[in-house]
Protein backbone atom coordinates (compact mmCIF):
# COMPACT_ATOMS: atom_id res chain seq x y z
CA UNK A 1 0.00 0.00 0.00
CA UNK A 2 1.11 3.70 -1.10
CA UNK A 3 0.36 6.21 1.56
CA UNK A 4 0.38 10.10 0.23
CA UNK A 5 2.17 11.80 3.05
CA UNK A 6 4.48 15.22 3.50
CA UNK A 7 8.15 14.38 3.68
CA UNK A 8 10.19 17.31 5.21
CA UNK A 9 13.83 17.55 5.86
CA UNK A 10 16.54 19.76 5.99
CA UNK A 11 18.10 21.69 3.47
CA UNK A 12 22.08 22.96 3.74
CA UNK A 13 21.30 26.03 4.84
CA UNK A 14 19.54 25.23 7.52
CA UNK A 15 15.88 25.98 5.78
CA UNK A 16 13.22 22.83 5.78
CA UNK A 17 12.39 21.07 2.58
CA UNK A 18 8.50 20.17 2.25
CA UNK A 19 7.67 17.53 -0.25
CA UNK A 20 4.18 15.65 -1.13
CA UNK A 21 5.49 11.51 -1.60
CA UNK A 22 3.94 8.27 -1.80
CA UNK A 23 5.78 6.58 0.99
CA UNK A 24 5.85 2.34 1.68
CA UNK A 25 6.00 -0.10 4.92
CA UNK A 26 7.87 -3.01 4.59
CA UNK A 27 9.76 -4.87 7.50
CA UNK A 28 9.10 -2.20 9.97
CA UNK A 29 10.42 0.27 7.90
CA UNK A 30 9.60 3.21 5.54
CA UNK A 31 10.27 3.74 1.90
CA UNK A 32 11.00 6.86 0.32
CA UNK A 33 11.24 6.89 -3.17
CA UNK A 34 12.07 10.23 -5.13
CA UNK A 35 12.88 10.87 -8.63
CA UNK A 36 16.32 12.33 -9.62
CA UNK A 37 16.62 15.10 -9.46
CA UNK A 38 15.14 16.15 -5.82
CA UNK A 39 15.79 17.87 -3.21
CA UNK A 40 14.50 15.59 -0.91
CA UNK A 41 16.87 12.67 -2.17
CA UNK A 42 19.86 15.24 -1.38
CA UNK A 43 18.82 16.27 2.32
CA UNK A 44 17.97 12.27 3.39
CA UNK A 45 21.54 11.97 1.75
CA UNK A 46 23.08 13.88 3.63
CA UNK A 47 21.36 14.08 6.87
CA UNK A 48 20.18 10.44 7.21
CA UNK A 49 17.01 11.54 8.30
CA UNK A 50 13.54 12.57 7.15
CA UNK A 51 9.72 13.05 8.68
CA UNK A 52 6.66 11.62 7.23
CA UNK A 53 4.05 14.30 8.03
CA UNK A 54 0.10 12.88 7.91
CA UNK A 55 -1.79 15.49 7.31
CA UNK A 56 -5.99 16.19 6.01
CA UNK A 57 -5.48 19.96 5.15
CA UNK A 58 -5.05 19.36 1.46
CA UNK A 59 -3.99 22.65 0.67
CA UNK A 60 -0.83 21.81 1.76
CA UNK A 61 -0.65 18.64 -1.40
CA UNK A 62 -2.06 21.50 -3.41
CA UNK A 63 0.28 24.33 -2.34
CA UNK A 64 3.84 22.37 -2.60
CA UNK A 65 2.62 22.07 -6.37
CA UNK A 66 1.42 25.80 -6.86
CA UNK A 67 4.43 27.80 -5.86
CA UNK A 68 2.89 27.70 -1.77
CA UNK A 69 5.57 26.33 0.57
CA UNK A 70 5.41 28.71 3.39
CA UNK A 71 3.29 26.33 5.54
CA UNK A 72 3.85 26.86 9.57
CA UNK A 73 6.59 24.50 11.23
CA UNK A 74 7.65 22.94 14.83
CA UNK A 75 10.69 21.64 16.02
CA UNK A 76 11.32 17.53 15.87
CA UNK A 77 11.58 15.57 19.07
CA UNK A 78 14.90 13.34 18.03
CA UNK A 79 15.58 13.69 14.46
CA UNK A 80 17.25 16.72 12.51
CA UNK A 81 14.70 18.96 11.11
CA UNK A 82 11.14 19.93 11.35
CA UNK A 83 7.62 18.89 11.17
CA UNK A 84 4.34 20.50 9.59
CA UNK A 85 2.46 22.26 12.75
CA UNK A 86 -0.79 20.76 10.57
CA UNK A 87 0.36 17.42 11.03
CA UNK A 88 -2.25 14.61 12.44
CA UNK A 89 0.95 12.91 13.13
CA UNK A 90 4.33 12.61 12.51
CA UNK A 91 7.07 10.19 12.08
CA UNK A 92 11.01 11.04 12.21
CA UNK A 93 13.23 8.38 10.61
CA UNK A 94 16.87 7.73 10.71
CA UNK A 95 18.41 6.30 7.39
CA UNK A 96 19.14 2.40 7.06
CA UNK A 97 19.79 1.49 3.56
CA UNK A 98 19.67 3.22 0.41
CA UNK A 99 19.06 0.87 -3.38
CA UNK A 100 20.27 2.94 -5.75
CA UNK A 101 18.82 3.38 -8.99
CA UNK A 102 19.56 5.94 -11.92
CA UNK A 103 16.10 7.11 -12.18
CA UNK A 104 13.91 6.82 -8.76
CA UNK A 105 16.89 5.57 -5.77
CA UNK A 106 14.98 3.66 -2.13
CA UNK A 107 15.71 5.16 0.43
CA UNK A 108 14.86 2.28 3.85
CA UNK A 109 14.51 4.10 7.22
CA UNK A 110 13.99 3.44 10.59
CA UNK A 111 11.12 4.71 12.77
CA UNK A 112 12.86 6.48 15.64
CA UNK A 113 9.35 7.84 17.23
CA UNK A 114 5.94 8.77 16.44
CA UNK A 115 3.70 11.22 17.70
CA UNK A 116 0.11 11.90 17.43
CA UNK A 117 -1.18 15.35 17.61
CA UNK A 118 -4.73 15.35 16.39
CA UNK A 119 -7.63 12.27 15.51
CA UNK A 120 -8.40 10.92 12.31
CA UNK A 121 -11.73 12.66 11.19
CA UNK A 122 -12.56 9.84 8.38
CA UNK A 123 -12.52 9.67 5.06
CA UNK A 124 -13.37 12.96 2.77
CA UNK A 125 -14.03 12.47 -1.20
CA UNK A 126 -12.96 15.73 -1.71
CA UNK A 127 -9.59 15.89 -0.14
CA UNK A 128 -9.42 12.38 -2.43
CA UNK A 129 -10.27 14.25 -5.25
CA UNK A 130 -7.25 16.84 -4.34
CA UNK A 131 -5.16 14.26 -4.12
CA UNK A 132 -5.69 12.68 -7.82
CA UNK A 133 -6.10 16.37 -9.13
CA UNK A 134 -2.36 17.18 -7.14
CA UNK A 135 -0.72 13.92 -8.96
CA UNK A 136 -2.53 15.19 -12.62
CA UNK A 137 -0.98 18.56 -11.86
CA UNK A 138 2.77 17.01 -11.26
CA UNK A 139 2.30 14.85 -14.37
CA UNK A 140 0.90 17.75 -16.67
CA UNK A 141 3.82 17.71 -19.27
CA UNK A 142 3.32 13.54 -19.26
CA UNK A 143 -0.80 14.04 -19.85
CA UNK A 144 -2.86 15.20 -22.88
CA UNK A 145 -5.11 17.86 -22.48
CA UNK A 146 -7.90 15.54 -22.77
CA UNK A 147 -6.79 12.95 -20.21
CA UNK A 148 -6.42 15.79 -17.81
CA UNK A 149 -10.07 17.58 -18.56
CA UNK A 150 -11.60 14.01 -18.60
CA UNK A 151 -10.21 13.13 -15.36
CA UNK A 152 -11.41 16.02 -13.84
CA UNK A 153 -14.53 16.17 -14.77
CA UNK A 154 -14.93 13.22 -12.86
CA UNK A 155 -13.08 14.12 -9.48
CA UNK A 156 -15.04 17.72 -9.95
CA UNK A 157 -18.51 16.17 -8.45
CA UNK A 158 -16.62 15.01 -5.61
CA UNK A 159 -15.61 18.30 -5.03
CA UNK A 160 -19.14 19.75 -5.68
CA UNK A 161 -20.45 17.50 -3.22
CA UNK A 162 -18.14 17.44 -0.24
CA UNK A 163 -15.52 20.12 0.10
CA UNK A 164 -15.11 22.30 2.90
CA UNK A 165 -13.03 25.65 2.49
CA UNK A 166 -9.54 24.09 2.52
CA UNK A 167 -10.57 21.37 -0.28
CA UNK A 168 -12.18 23.88 -2.73
CA UNK A 169 -9.08 26.63 -2.15
CA UNK A 170 -7.06 23.20 -2.50
CA UNK A 171 -8.85 22.59 -5.79
CA UNK A 172 -8.72 26.28 -6.98
CA UNK A 173 -4.81 26.30 -6.76
CA UNK A 174 -4.72 23.45 -8.79
CA UNK A 175 -7.11 24.34 -11.39
CA UNK A 176 -5.11 27.81 -11.65
CA UNK A 177 -2.18 26.52 -12.36
CA UNK A 178 -3.56 23.94 -15.11
CA UNK A 179 -5.63 26.53 -17.26
CA UNK A 180 -1.86 28.66 -16.93
CA UNK A 181 -0.40 25.43 -18.60
CA UNK A 182 -2.51 25.29 -21.00
CA UNK A 183 -2.54 28.74 -21.87
CA UNK A 184 1.35 28.65 -22.09
CA UNK A 185 1.20 25.63 -24.17
CA UNK A 186 -1.04 26.80 -26.65
CA UNK A 187 0.91 29.95 -26.96
CA UNK A 188 4.13 28.02 -27.84
CA UNK A 189 2.17 26.10 -30.48
CA UNK A 190 1.12 29.06 -32.32
CA UNK A 191 4.50 30.57 -32.02
C1 LIG B 1 0.42 12.93 -3.81
C2 LIG B 1 1.77 13.08 -4.43
C3 LIG B 1 2.72 12.06 -4.28
C4 LIG B 1 4.00 12.20 -4.83
N1 LIG B 1 4.91 11.19 -4.67
C5 LIG B 1 6.16 11.32 -5.16
C6 LIG B 1 7.14 10.30 -4.95
O1 LIG B 1 6.90 9.26 -4.33
N2 LIG B 1 8.39 10.52 -5.48
C7 LIG B 1 8.70 11.69 -6.16
O2 LIG B 1 9.85 11.84 -6.60
N3 LIG B 1 7.78 12.65 -6.37
C8 LIG B 1 6.53 12.50 -5.88
N4 LIG B 1 5.60 13.49 -6.09
C9 LIG B 1 6.02 14.72 -6.79
C10 LIG B 1 6.89 15.55 -5.87
O3 LIG B 1 6.22 15.99 -4.71
C11 LIG B 1 7.46 16.79 -6.58
O4 LIG B 1 7.95 16.43 -7.83
C12 LIG B 1 8.55 17.39 -5.76
O5 LIG B 1 8.92 18.59 -6.35
C13 LIG B 1 9.72 16.44 -5.56
O6 LIG B 1 10.95 17.04 -5.76
P1 LIG B 1 11.80 17.71 -4.56
O7 LIG B 1 12.18 16.64 -3.59
O8 LIG B 1 12.95 18.31 -5.29
O9 LIG B 1 10.88 18.74 -3.97
C14 LIG B 1 4.32 13.36 -5.56
C15 LIG B 1 3.37 14.39 -5.71
C16 LIG B 1 2.11 14.24 -5.16
C17 LIG B 1 1.11 15.33 -5.33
Amino acid sequence: MIQEIIVTTQNEDGTTHIAPMGIREEKGLIIIAPFKPSATLENIQRNKSAVVNRIDDVRIFSGCLTGRKDWPLVPTDKVLGKRLQAALSHLELELDSVEDDDLRPRFYLKPVIEVTHSAFKGFNRAQSAVLEAAILVSRLKMLSKEKVEQELEYLTIAIDKTAGENEKIAWQWLMEKIDSFQKETKESETA
